[in-house]
């Protein structure tokens, strides 16, 4: 049996509001692990503030490097390659994490591998356990809300998407009218547990058939319910509308979920993205998918759930073993689209 040699990729992630450094063996099993959160500076302003995003990952990028590579007790002659996110993202927050790689690799001359944040967040699945295919996963982020069908490793197809907001954006949104803190989703899956879904709102499932997501109604539904209560001098209990607006959320996405899961006849469906934190959506996907005992659900841990830059050294390195390159020219691509790897 020929011995094959361990890979390490270094992944680099600061697409939104975290700086975050990951060194991962073999594509599967984490070295080391950083991400520092600017979260407590975005939240006064209700929402990330890209130039304040932009000045963190200054500060932050080297330190959490450094931190890295001491974790990991490597030095950058024991990597193989630099994934970095190339986008989506704000633009000036991918640019710092972009133009570390650049000079990492260039210094110690390493190859270097563009990474889409997506394709990143359904490879923290990875880490948790072996990708089967056909694998369906369910993208649930601030920015995304996605059916992604995998036919192999590196094939990506979107066969649904949101129309307006993301599950997350909505969460957030919702949250904020409630006077909740930034970000609103942990803080709505909290309250809801406490409460029951007593408030009649919609689920909005589009035309038969369809894997496509909208959440602006339902969101524009939970305002209208605080306007109306609040003119009439009636309280609602904050608790039972995060319920009802946490169950019409979960239950279209596991919904379609089940659905594209039957009709494509997938081996496996994985969860991910920050909204995969949502305690309510992990318990409802898991118990749906009860129904369907031959696919294997994976549910990453939290820390895989939000932005980290382990999913993106994991991701990083399908890439890298299909020959994808970056060079000198890349930069950050706040509109990337998600394509296969060639
Ligand atoms: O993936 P992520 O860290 O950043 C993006 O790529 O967008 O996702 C952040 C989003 C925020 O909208 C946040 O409110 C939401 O994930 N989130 C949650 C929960 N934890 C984080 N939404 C619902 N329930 C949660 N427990
Ligand atoms: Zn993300």
């Amino acid at each position: 049996m020929s011995e094959q040699t361990d890979r390490f990729i270094l992944g680099i992630e600061t697409s939104c509001d975290e700086t975050a450094a990951s060194i991962v063996k073999n594509g599967k099993e984490i070295v080391a692990n950083v991400v520092a959160s600017q979260i407590e500076s975005h939240k006064r302003f209700g929402g990330v503030v890209p130039e304040i995003a932009s000045r963190h990952h200054v500060e932050q990028v080297t330190i959490v490097l450094e931190e890295v590579m001491t974790q990991a007790n490597m030095s950058f002659q024991d990597l193989d390659a630099i994934a970095v996110t190339e986008g989506p993202g704000l633009v000036g927050a991918l640019l710092i994490g972009v133009n570390a790689a650049k000079a990492l690799s260039f210094a110690h001359q390493i190859p270097l591998v563009g990474v889409h944040h997506i394709a990143g967040h359904i490879y923290a699945n990875q880490l948790v356990d072996e990708l089967q295919f056909p694998c369906l996963a369910l993208v649930v982020s601030g920015g995304h809300t996605e059916l992604v069908l995998m036919k192999e490793h590196g094939s990506f197809e979107v066969i649904g998407e949101t129309l307006d907001d993301a599950a997350g954006e909505a969460y957030d949104k919702v949250a904020r009218t409630m006077g909740l803190p930034y970000p609103g989703g942990p803080h709505i899956d909290r309250l809801a547990h406490e409460g029951e879904p007593t408030i009649k709102l919609p689920r909005a499932w589009l035309e038969e058939g369809s894997y496509h997501f909208s959440f602006s109604g339902l969101k524009s539904a939970v305002i209208n319910t605080l306007h109306n209560a609040s003119q009439k001098d009636e309280i609602i209990a904050p608790e039972n509308l995060a319920a009802s607006f946490q169950a019409s959320v979960i239950e279209v996405l596991v919904g379609k979920t089940l659905k594209a899961a039957e009709a494509y006849g997938v081996k496996q469906v994985v969860l991910a993205g920050g909204v995969a934190a949502n305690k309510g959506l992990r318990e409802a996907l898991t118990t749906a998918f009860t129904k369907l005992p031959d696919v294997k659900v994976i549910v990453p841990p939290l820390s895989l759930c939000t932005d980290n830059a382990a999913m993106i050294a994991a991701a990083g390195t399908i890439a890298f073993e299909r020959g994808i390159r970056g060079d000198m020219a890349m930069n950050g691509q706040p509109g990337l689209p998600l394509v296969s790897y060639e």
